[in-house]
């Protein structure tokens, strides 16, 4: 996955998580995925963050389904929502799409395809085949925020269990 260089303390790895708006799906997964590297101890080997492709929220908190679920689960969202910027592609390792129309909007500004080595579709991680976008949840009910939590958890928690492989301590 991107390179295989190893993880260290001295080069965290970057990931950034992305969706349309970053109110409701990335900032849940860029949530789980700090809970799962803390109960991990490797907060040293990891910067996290999330972004949207719009600029429809910029500045504000993740969707309050999205926090009354995450927080069920004692996980936390603390992220306040910002557009993803080109130099993102230079600055992250990682970039995670949670659907197709967020992929190709990444890809569309990578104009010369310099990092699409980077950019995956968030379901590639998940252990659970099936369709691979993760549904957008913001005009729905709670069944839906549960869906994309339970998601983003086994897609989260199989990504860890993958780059823990990569940590060089
Ligand atoms: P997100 O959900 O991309 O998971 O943050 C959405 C948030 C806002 C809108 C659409 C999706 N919107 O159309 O404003």
């Amino acid at each position: 996955m991107v390179t295989d260089t190893p993880i260290t303390k001295e080069k965290p790895f970057k990931i950034c998580f992305v969706c349309l708006g970053n109110i409701c799906r990335s900032p849940t997964a860029e949530g789980i995925f700090q809970h799962l590297v803390n109960e991990s101890g490797l907060q040293s080997y990891f910067y996290i963050d999330s972004a949207g492709t719009s600029a429809y929220h910029i500045g504000e908190p993740a969707n309050s389904k999205s926090q009354k679920i995450a927080n069920q689960h004692g996980v936390q969202l603390k992220s306040k929502a910002r557009r993803f910027n080109p130099s993102d592609l230079e600055e992250f390792d990682l970039i995670l799409a949670m659907d197709h129309e967020n992929f190709d909007n990444l890809q569309k500004m990578d104009v010369k395809g310099t990092y699409s080595g980077k950019i995956y579709l968030m379901r590639e991680f998940d252990p659970k085949p099936g369709t691979k976008a993760v549904p957008d949840p913001y005009y729905g009910g709670m069944d839906g925020f549960q869906e994309v939590y339970d998601i983003l958890y086994r897609s989260c928690k199989n990504l860890l269990e993958k780059l823990k492989e990569r940590i060089d301590k």
